[in-house]
């Protein structure tokens, strides 16, 4: 979703996001995954500069999520933890009644988030995530059907 009240999000809430992400499994149990914590309106702004979605500057929190190199195992791997942990994030918002939505855009200006975040080069940026009090509104979501996508036994045998 990609309309949010200005109300801030309460820390304990932020922190029970990260608990979740914390807790994704991942190659190794290497936890290769880092984040930042972003509440500050100035901060924000320069950061809805680097994508296309400028919803993300009326956004009251922003958590950026970097692989850290360091802790790499094999890179597939790796990156699947993320998607793992950016996953739990979403479901713990959504669980404490926060709407979120997830921004891979940003990354094509991922050098240009490292500057402002002051963040090192080891630890690569996989996406922010822009988490708030949703603005109530019906929204509709689609999906391709279980009968395109899952087989039984061998492909092109439809599951249904
Ligand atoms: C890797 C990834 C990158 C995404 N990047 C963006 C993005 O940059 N901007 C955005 O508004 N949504 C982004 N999304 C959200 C998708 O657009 C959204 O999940 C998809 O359209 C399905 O909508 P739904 O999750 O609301 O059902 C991204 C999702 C994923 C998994």
């Amino acid at each position: 979703m990609r309309e949010f009240e200005q109300r801030k999000v309460e820390r304990d809430k932020i922190e029970k996001i990260l608990e979740a992400g914390r807790w994704a499994p991942s190659a190794k149990n290497r936890q290769p995954w880092k984040f930042i914590v972003i509440e500050n309106k100035n901060t924000i702004r320069k950061i809805a500069e680097c994508t296309i979605y400028k919803f993300v500057a009326d956004v009251p929190l922003l958590i950026a999520v970097f692989l850290d190199k360091s802790e790499m195992v094999d890179r597939t791997k790796d990156v699947q933890a993320i998607g793992a942990c950016i996953q739990n994030m979403l479901l713990a918002a959504h669980s404490l009644g926060l709407g979120s939505c997830w921004i891979g855009e940003i990354l094509r200006r991922k050098e240009d988030v490292n500057r402002i975040l002051d963040v090192p080069d080891d630890l690569e940026l996989m996406a922010v995530i822009a988490i708030g009090y949703p603005v109530k509104k019906k929204r509709t979501s689609k999906r391709k059907s279980l009968s395109e996508i899952a087989y039984r036994e061998k492909f092109g045998i439809p599951w249904r």
